[in-house]
């Protein structure tokens, strides 16, 4: 995978994409709908459950067939059909990217290193599955004998925010008596907080690390561990009944205290940030049942499917994805907003932004050569219709092209009176605004006066996509994942970055470890930072209790 190819900008696709984008650059949607009466149906696309309107994008036939040839050109069918074969495509790594295997059925065959990690992946599962029966059963008890109704789960980054978004989503699928929490930041007021009003007795930490190494959530689990013995009386056996892993290393595990039978096990070739449906995952199957997670990995897979086997003209991601690039290259457009019509959303652009500038935060081709072409758009978003009270008057009217996603749902999960209604109405006015604005002659028609009427004008040619899905369900909600996780795959391998290492999260992480003395020390050090590092460390020092 590491052989040199022709620069991005050198492809032919690529030039034509250039000159095509000189001559629609200007081109309004207002005009693109005029001219086709039928673009609304025709640019939409049904698969796996998802529907997806794009025809609120600035492109034509010509744009689409020209990004569909680039991919060809990237060799993304190639990339795709590595991933799904578990080839080593994280070449900084060295490592293979199947995070697809996490829910292959049980038949399948996905081979790493000469071994088929399928029947692993299921082990796992049936694991988790027995120890979720046990505690939402009542089966798993406490120290003290207690029945478990509180499970707070302990991880960062990609140990936290897939399990906090999944949780958040598919609450309405959970037992309102037991307490999920998540504890993620070194911020030791993120662990007072989650476990102020909780009895220990009936509490049960899940400590999710993939590497068992990171300082935030290492120092949160022995943190919660003499949390834990303090109120349990001191005996230090309570840890087995209080405390689980989800890790790739066993050794740490032990190391910390957690019996190795309490944990529960991933894989190198699972990513931190693709691995909500890995044992990563557990408070999650904690909270809604087995077979509501495995109904989530069902849907995960059907769009694993689809992504793998669709023609390009059909395949959900890889337009979403190809549509990005043309946002991000030709138009210069540097971020995306992910606006969730549906409140239990409301960690997903979260969840995403992790998804997609870890995965296309990247400045040099898998060469390792500087790119010359910018890389993963910034992920940014809040529900609906919170947003369109606060930031949605920039998309509007500013002076920035930000390309937004609107999802929403024809069900909701809770009917009360108009407001689905309601919240739907808003998701197509707004998409409507957004493309087709309102032009200075409205304005003046409505009887504005000359010096108010260019504030009241809306340019229009923003563009959106609009994806909407019967209703949430778990299964729904691993599409969704897996659409994304997809879309950002088909960005990376147009850009030729590695999209699944993180090696600029190193440096801080390296220089916090030196400072962490530097601030503790009793005695006065001699500081070798550079002048501004050095005095705000000198001023904390002064003036900390
Ligand atoms: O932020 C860097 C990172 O390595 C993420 O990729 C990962 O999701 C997170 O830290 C947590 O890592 P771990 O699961 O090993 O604690």
């Amino acid at each position: 995978m590491t052989s040199v190819k022709p620069s991005l900008r050198s492809l032919p696709a690529w030039k034509a994409l250039e000159a095509h984008y000189a001559k629609v650059r200007e081109l309004h949607l207002r005009q693109l709908f005029a001219d086709d009466p039928k673009r609304g149906e025709r640019l939409a696309l049904e698969a796996a459950g998802l529907y997806l309107d794009y025809s609120k994008n600035r492109v034509t036939d010509e744009t689409l067939k020209l990004l569909r040839q680039l991919a060809e050109e990237c060799g993304l069918r190639t990339r795709i059909d590595a991933m799904f074969s578990g080839e080593k495509i994280n070449v900084t790594e060295n490592r293979a990217v199947l995070h697809v295997a996490l829910r292959a059925p049980k038949e399948a065959s996905i081979v790493v290193d000469g071994e088929n990690v399928v029947p692993q992946v299921h082990a796992v599962l049936d694991k988790m599955a027995a120890f979720a029966d046990r505690v939402r059963g009542g089966d798993w008890k406490g120290h003290t004998g207690k029945r478990i109704r509180n499970v707070i789960n302990i991880g960062i980054g990609g140990s936290d925010l897939g399990p906090v978004m999944a949780y958040e989503a598919l609450k309405h699928y959970t037992h309102r008596w037991m307490t999920l929490r998540f504890v993620s930041n070194v911020d030791g007021t993120d662990f007072a907080e989650a476990v102020q009003d909780l009895d220990p007795a009936e509490t049960l930490f899940i400590i999710s690390s993939k590497t068992f190494t990171t300082l935030e959530t290492m120092t949160n689990a022995h943190t919660a561990r003499d949390w834990s013995l303090a109120g349990l009386g001191g005996d230090a056996g309570a840890v087995a009944k209080h405390f689980v892993a989800v890790s790739t290393n066993a050794e740490k595990v032990s190391e910390f205290g957690i019996d190795t039978a309490n944990m529960f096990g991933f894989w190198d070739w699972v990513g931190g940030r693709y691995s909500m449906d890995s044992a990563i995952g557990l408070s999650t199957m904690l909270a809604i049942g087995h077979e509501n997670f495995r109904a989530m990995l069902t849907g995960f897979h059907e769009m694993d499917e689809h992504f793998r086997t669709a023609p390009f003209e059909q395949n959900l991601p890889a337009l979403l994805g190809l549509l990005t690039v043309w946002y991000t290259n030709f138009f210069g457009s540097e971020t995306v907003a992910i606006l969730p019509y549906e409140q239990y959303l409301k960690r997903f652009p979260a969840y995403l932004q992790q998804l997609t500038m870890e995965s296309n935060g990247k400045h040099v081709t898998l060469a390792g050569t500087k790119v010359d072409y910018s890389t993963g758009p910034i992920y940014w978003g809040e529900p609906g219709t919170n947003g369109q009270h606060s930031f949605y008057q920039l998309i509007h009217q500013g002076t920035r092209l930000i390309p937004a996603d609107f999802i929403a749902f024809v069900e909701t999960l809770n009917p009360l009176g108009r407001h689905h209604d309601m919240l739907l109405a808003n998701v197509f006015a707004q998409t409507e605004a957004l493309a087709f604005g309102k032009t200075f002659e409205q304005v003046k028609a409505e009887g504005t006066p000359d010096w108010l009427a260019p504030h009241r004008v809306f340019e229009g040619n923003r563009p959106s996509n609009t994806i909407l899905a019967d209703r949430l369900t778990p299964q729904i909600l691993g599409k969704l994942v897996a659409l994304y996780e997809h879309s950002v795959f088909t960005q990376g391998a147009i850009w030729n970055i590695d999209s699944f290492d993180q090696w600029g999260v190193e440096l801080g992480k390296v220089l916090a470890q030196r400072i962490i003395p530097e601030l503790e020390s009793k005695t006065e050090l001699e500081l070798r930072h550079d002048s501004s590092t050095n005095s705000l460390i000198q001023r904390y020092r002064k003036l900390k209790k």
